[in-house]
This record gives C-alpha cells, sequence and structure tokens, in this order.
C-alpha cells in the first residue's frame, strides 16, 4: 500500500527518538506523565525561542486546536476562517456551539478580505493551508492579527515545509496563538505531540481546561529527543521539498494544473473534472490519494509528498488509469 492521503512523513524519525522511547519503556512507564511537559517545553523554548511559559503541549496540535475553542468559545460565539480548509474546524465549532462564519479563499488562496472584519471571537488561519498547499505572508498574517477583534489562531502543522513561519508574532501580538505539530516534519504522527505558543495568559487559560496526563510519558520522551536533533527533520523536509518539485512538474506534464505547495502534499486539479473515479482506480492499485467529495473540491485531489519510488510509482498509475 502506498499512503499518500494523510500528509504523513514518508521517512522515520531520527534515531534519538526511537533511543528515548525505549528508555522511558524501560524506566518509567509504571509512573504517570509530567502534566507539564517540562522539560519538553524547555526543549521547545531553547528551540524555536520562545519563552516555556508562553507554551503548551498537545496530545496532537488536534487536542490543542479543541483546547483553544473549548476554552474560548461560548454558545453563539463566531469562529471565522477561510474555506476549504482542515476540516476539524467545522467539527470543533459544533460541538462548542459556535457559530462557524467560512469565507471562501479567492482562487488564488489569498486571505479573503473581509477575514478581518468578522467580529468572530476567534479567527483560524491554517498557514500552510491544506487543503491547497497555499502560504499567507507573515505580513499579511501580522496585519490580520492586528485588525480581528479576538484571538487569531494560526496553524502550522505545515510549517517546516514552507518559506516563513509567523512564530514571530507570540510575543509581539498578544492575541495570537501558534500550534504546531510533530505529526508531519518530525514524523512522530503516531506519538501525538503538539504546541501552541502564546502569551502566557492564554496558555494559562488553556492549562485550566486540559486533562491533567494529556501527553504520555513515552510521547514527552519522544518529542524532546526529536527537538534535540532539528538537523535529521531538517533533511528529511529538504527531501521532501525536492520530490515536491518534481511531482509537480509531472503532475502539470500529464495536464493537471497544480498549486504551488509549500507543504508535504500538493492540490492537483482538472478543472471540470470530477476526479473521484481516479482516486478510486488509484486505490484499487493500493495508492491511496485524498479526493474531497465536497463542492468545489471534486475536480482535485490531494496528494502527500511520498518518496521518490512512491511518487514514481503514483505517477505511473495515474498514466496507466487515464
Ligand atoms: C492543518 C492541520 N492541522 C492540524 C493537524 C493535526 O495534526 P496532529 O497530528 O498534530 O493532531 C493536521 C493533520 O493532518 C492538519 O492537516
Amino acid at each position: 500500500m502506498i499512503k499518500l492521503n494523510t500528509n504523513e512523513n514518508p521517512y522515520p524519525p531520527s534515531p534519538h527518538v526511537l533511543d528515548a522511547v525505549a528508555l522511558a519503556t524501560n524506566e518509567s512507564v509504571r509512573l504517570y506523565p509530567d502534566p507539564e511537559a517540562a522539560a519538553l517545553r524547555r526543549r521547545a523554548a531553547e528551540m524555536y525561542g520562545v519563552p516555556a511559559d508562553q507554551i503548551i503541549v498537545g496530545n496532537g496540535s488536534d487536542e490543542l486546536l479543541a483546547l483553544i475553542l473549548r476554552a474560548t468559545i461560548d454558545p453563539g460565539d463566531r469562529v471565522a476562517y477561510p474555506v476549504p480548509t482542515y476540516s476539524l474546524y467545522d467539527t470543533l465549532v459544533a460541538v462548542q456551539g459556535g457559530e462557524a462564519v467560512r469565507l471562501p479563499f479567492p482562487p488564488d488562496f489569498r486571505l479573503p478580505p473581509g477575514l478581518a472584519a468578522t467580529g468572530a471571537r476567534v479567527t483560524i488561519l491554517c498557514n500552510p493551508n491544506s487543503p491547497s498547499g497555499t502560504l499567507v505572508p507573515v505580513r499579511e498574517v501580522d496585519a490580520l492579527a492586528r485588525s480581528v477583534a479576538g484571538l487569531l489562531v494560526v496553524d502550522e502543522a505545515y510549517v517546516d515545509f514552507a518559506r516563513e513561519s509567523s512564530l514571530g508574532l507570540v510575543g509581539r501580538r498578544e492575541n495570537v496563538i501558534v500550534v504546531r505539530t510533530l505529526s508531519k516534519s518530525f514524523s512522530l504522527a503516531g506519538l501525538r505531540v503538539g504546541l501552541a505558543f502564546g502569551h502566557p495568559e492564554l496558555i494559562v487559560g488553556l492549562r485550566t481546561v486540559k486533562d491533567s496526563y494529556n501527553v504520555s510519558r513515552l510521547a514527552q520522551a519522544a518529542a524532546e529527543a526529536a527537538l534535540g536533533d532539528p538537523a535529521w527533520m531538517q533533511a528529511n523536509v529538504a527531501r521532501i521539498r525536492a520530490t515536491r518539485a518534481k511531482l509537480t512538474a509531472d503532475l502539470t506534464a500529464l495536464g493537471f494544473q497544480v498549486l504551488s505547495s509549500e507543504a508535504n502534499f500538493v492540490l492537483a486539479r482538472r478543472l471540470g473534472h470530477d476526479l473521484g473515479p481516479l482516486a478510486r482506480a488509484l486505490a484499487a492499485r493500493d495508492i491511496l490519494v485524498r479526493h474531497f467529495a465536497v463542492p468545489g473540491l471534486t475536480d482535485a485531489l490531494r496528494i502527500t509528498v511520498g518518496t521518490d519510488a512512491e511518487v514514481a510509482s503514483l505517477l505511473a498509475a495515474i498514466a496507466d488509469a487515464h
């Protein structure tokens, strides 16, 4: 099976991660994990240059997104975001009884002009965005942070594959929370670790609504080791970027329109064609890609950047299937 549908990393994590997990397994699984993940937060503070009291660790960034809305949204409150984007936001807003204000991205995936003026309590920007792979420049994110009435959450799940990050806004703008994950660039999707960065008072608020032992001992140990070996992550990111460029060029040669991606996936379109049948034909050949059966996206496939060999198999299967 070639799995190119959920944007995992095709390469393994740093060998230090496996050593750290083995050590934690042998020495301490009978004990509860540190509810504050202090050692991991200290490591993240060093790596990202953000004080530890401005960092919270989650059971994946999905948990952090849920905690943010749990802490901020009462029934009827508005949460705004450009669409199409990460579909979990709809679910989390519905769980809180909030009102989702979904503003369509223009075709070039720049910020929708109305986003700054919705009056929403929380505005979410997935940057780079999924499924488009496009990036809003930091200066525009900064302008958005200054204009919105409430909190601005920047979901940077894919940012290590991009050219710039909004993390520097934390500390300069009190209403900005940046959410990161170790699932993508650090290859730790199976262990579930996310980080959120924001004003110390926001972080205190998130801590009050989280479960005590939300991140396991093994996950904390693994994440600490992964952050301690950034060169390993960067080498994998460089390989994925190189494969992304080749995948983009080859899909374009096969007749797809491919947006320039800043993530570890590409969105390939064939305007006016439903690509559901192509996704199913690929699945029949044991190659999984993501087709969204929703208005406006039926003519697109989101394809994770795998290894060069996986991508070569995918391209051969696409050429064969149509
Ligand atoms: C935009 C975005 N945010 C967050 C996540 C969740 O990541 P995690 O594995 O940290 O929960 C994903 C996962 O695909 C994602 O695409």
